[in-house]
């Protein structure tokens, strides 16, 4: 579709300006029969439009008119895939995050996947919009070459060459940025990683007057990535700057060989300048384009990255959906290791049913593991965990944790009401039957001395990881 638009704009554009060539000789009271002209007075002859000056300018206007509506066409259709393209990135690797395994997750850093999904993100999808341009350009240069072909030979040839040698001459210029680009993007995950550890850790580092050592730290990584953005805008401002002075001069020059050689009518060589113009501003934009695409490259790697390894890192799911647990939990020779360190090894144990069990152990003896064992979030690395007979690698996992009532050893408090980190967002708005859930949820766990004096009970916003509570507040809430 955007080649195509592009393709109709640009020819619309053409024949705007070479019907410009019967007007010009019209108005000036020239007599020049080149075949452009031919061709014009022929499309206008065709069109059964008199070859006058009014009706002319009026076919000429309505082309240009056309050709703006497939500008705005091509533009919007852009910005549509654009914003579609992001819009679908987000999605799915939010949904793919989600359906990663547990291991993926824990060797994952906060940082680098929001800068991923958002700044990445965003730097890819508008990298489109880049190769969108380049496109247009291409397109561009093979509508208006042929045509300056047919009105200066020689001139499209020199123009050809002269192009080339500007691209061989920018090339370290590109090249270069291609390796920034990519250090840029591993500096704003990085960045991003660091800010989030600050912002969280202020309170802390207040209190102990430690705030302005990581301050200093995460100054020097904003500076970096300053830095790098600086050095990469630089290239594309030159290559950007330098475009219309060149246009221009080639311009004065062809003028200057016409005015010297003569031959020409003004009427073609004021038609064939404004070609000229035009195709030099799409040809020695290009490698400002491909300075863009470079200097986006490492945020077209960091997606496609992070999307292969997320996708790569599916968890595995069995086909068995369980209903409830009417039978006891088992574990054979269950071992789990992490590379060389074996964290668990042959645990057998029943897990009866109705009875309470407790695991004790030293720090870092694998109780978490353990429970991460039983939630399926870890898979054995030998033996198994069954259940009625089945192999805890035969169920639905989805199936099995909706039965699992987990408080674990760090709270995951959500910033919204107490209400909703406790339902966990199971609540349809405004279903009384669910509220008082809720209501019996948070009796049970003791709440209701708490809820008394807070601002508005149930509702009660409890801040970012629930900082307006206190430690044993949130304990609650999450059981
Ligand atoms: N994601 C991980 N990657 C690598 N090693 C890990 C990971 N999670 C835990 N470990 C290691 O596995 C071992 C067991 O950890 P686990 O969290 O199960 O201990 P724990 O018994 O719950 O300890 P605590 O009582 O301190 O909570 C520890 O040595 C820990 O360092
Ligand atoms: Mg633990």
């Amino acid at each position: 579709m955007l080649v195509m638009l592009a393709l109709i704009g640009g020819l619309l554009d053409v024949i705007g300006i070479v019907s410009l060539l019967p007007l010009l000789q019209v108005a000036m009271g020239e007599v020049d029969e080149n075949a452009m002209t031919r061709a014009a007075v022929q499309m206008m002859a065709t069109l059964g439009i008199p070859t006058e000056f009014k009706s002319m300018a009026l076919l000429i206007v309505a082309i240009f008119l056309a050709k703006g509506t497939f500008v705005f066409a091509h533009s919007f259709w852009t910005i549509h895939t654009i914003t579609t393209v992001r819009k679908n990135i987000q999605t799915r690797l939010t949904k793919r995050i989600g359906d990663a395994s547990f291991t993926f997750y824990t060797e994952q850093d906060t940082g680098h996947v929001i800068n991923v999904l958002t700044n990445e993100t965003r730097r890819f999808a508008s990298a489109l919009k880049v190769f969108g341009q380049v496109l247009v350009g291409l397109i561009y240069i093979i509508i208006y070459v042929p045509t300056i072909l047919a009105l200066q030979f020689d001139l499209a040839l020199t123009l050809v060459v002269a192009t080339l040698a500007v691209f061989v001459a920018v090339r370290p210029l590109i090249e270069r940025t291609r390796l920034l680009s990519i250090s840029a993007s591993a500096q704003n995950s990085a960045l991003a990683s660091e800010l989030i550890q600050f912002v969280h850790a202020i309170p802390y580092l207040k209190a102990t007057a430690t705030l302005s050592n990581l301050r200093r730290h995460v100054r020097g990584r904003v500076k970096e990535v300053a830095r790098l953005d600086l050095r990469m805008g630089l290239r594309t401002a030159i290559l950007g700057g330098f475009k219309e002075p060149v246009a221009v001069a080639v311009l004065i020059l062809y003028i200057l060989v016409e005015v010297e050689i003569g031959g020409g009518s003004l009427a073609s060589v004021a038609v064939v300048a404004l070609l000229l113009y035009r195709l030099l501003n799409q040809t020695l934009g290009l490698p400002a384009s491909f300075q863009r695409i470079n200097q986006l490259t490492g945020s077209i790697t960091f997606v496609v990255d992070f999307t292969r390894d997320v996708t790569d890192a599916a968890e595995p799911n069995g086909p068995n959906l369980i209903e409830s647990i009417d039978s006891d939990i088992n574990f054979s020779n269950v071992s789990f290791s992490r590379g060389e360190q074996n964290i668990l090894r042959n645990i057998t144990l029943t897990i009866p049913r109705h009875q309470t069990i407790g695991i004790v152990g030293e720090s870092g003896a694998g109780k978490t593991t353990f429970f991460n064992l039983l939630t399926g979030l870890l898979d054995p690395n030998d033996g198994a965990i069954t259940i009625a007979d089945q192999d805890y690698r035969e169920l639905d996992r989805q199936s099995l944790r909706r039965l699992i009532g987990y408080v674990p050893q760090d709270p995951v408090i959500i910033n919204d009401t107490i209400a909703n980190n406790i339902s966990l967002y199971a609540c349809p708005p405004n279903d009384p039957d669910c509220r008082a859930q809720v209501d019996s949820a948070a009796a049970a766990a003791n709440c209701e001395s708490f809820l008394q004096i807070t601002p508005s009970g149930l509702n009660t916003m409890v801040g970012d990881r629930g900082m307006r509570l206190s430690g044993g507040q949130r304990q609650r809430i999450a059981i």
